[in-house]
């Protein structure tokens, strides 16, 4: 798909069908999302794919605040992709200050940025997914068993789209934008 299509057409997804995503699919879209940027190419992202139902059930019972709109989301979907982020290299020196006033948030920038280019590249195969960001961190953490080296960035849903959502209305580029 052209760079461009790709980007405009992506919808969040959150009714799928109840195909599974094979691992070779799913390897595949983790591979583009190794090529987003990252702070001094750090790679800091990592996805933790569950497709155990039990402890989908469990995630979306006790892991989003009580967000029930989560839950069903998370319950129908084929996999959810727990992001994590590996803490403390991503935005630190060597000898583990912080490099700016940022302090430790650039490594929630970089799981942005390769979050999203995981969902266009899972766009691109036909997978829709959808980012969540109302979850527990601590209780999803502890139920996927997550090294304490590491931190929930997002969650994202995915599988085979049962739905077209039309997409929500965007800003005009000139409130967005300002050349100086
Ligand atoms: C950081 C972040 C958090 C989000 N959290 C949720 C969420 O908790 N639940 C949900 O259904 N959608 C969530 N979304 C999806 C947005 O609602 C969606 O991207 C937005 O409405 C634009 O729609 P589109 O993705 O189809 O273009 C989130 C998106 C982002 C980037």
């Amino acid at each position: 798909m052209e760079t461009l299509k790709c980007i405009e057409t992506r919808r969040s997804i959150r009714k799928f069908k109840s195909d599974k995503i094979d691992h070779t699919t799913m390897e595949a879209i983790v591979k583009a999302a190794s090529f987003a940027p990252s702070w001094k190419n750090t790679q800091v992202t990592r996805y933790v794919v569950i497709e155990d139902e039990a402890v989908k059930a469990k995630i979306a019972d006790e892991g989003v605040l009580g967000f029930e709109y989560n839950s069903g989301t998370i319950k129908r979907a084929a996999a959810l992709v727990v992001v994590t982020m590996v803490h403390g290299r991503s935005g630190f020196e060597r000898d583990g200050s912080y490099t700016t006033s940022k302090e430790d948030r650039w490594e929630t920038f970089d799981a942005g940025i390769a979050t999203q280019t995981f969902c266009l590249a899972a766009h691109e195969m036909g997978v829709g997914s959808v980012i969540m960001g109302i979850f527990d961190e601590n209780k999803v953490a502890e139920l996927i068993g997550l090294d304490e080296s590491q931190k929930v960035a997002a969650l994202v849903a995915v599988g085979y789209p049962d739905e077209e959502p039309a997409a929500p209305k965007r800003k005009d580029t000139a409130d967005l934008l300002k050349f100086i």
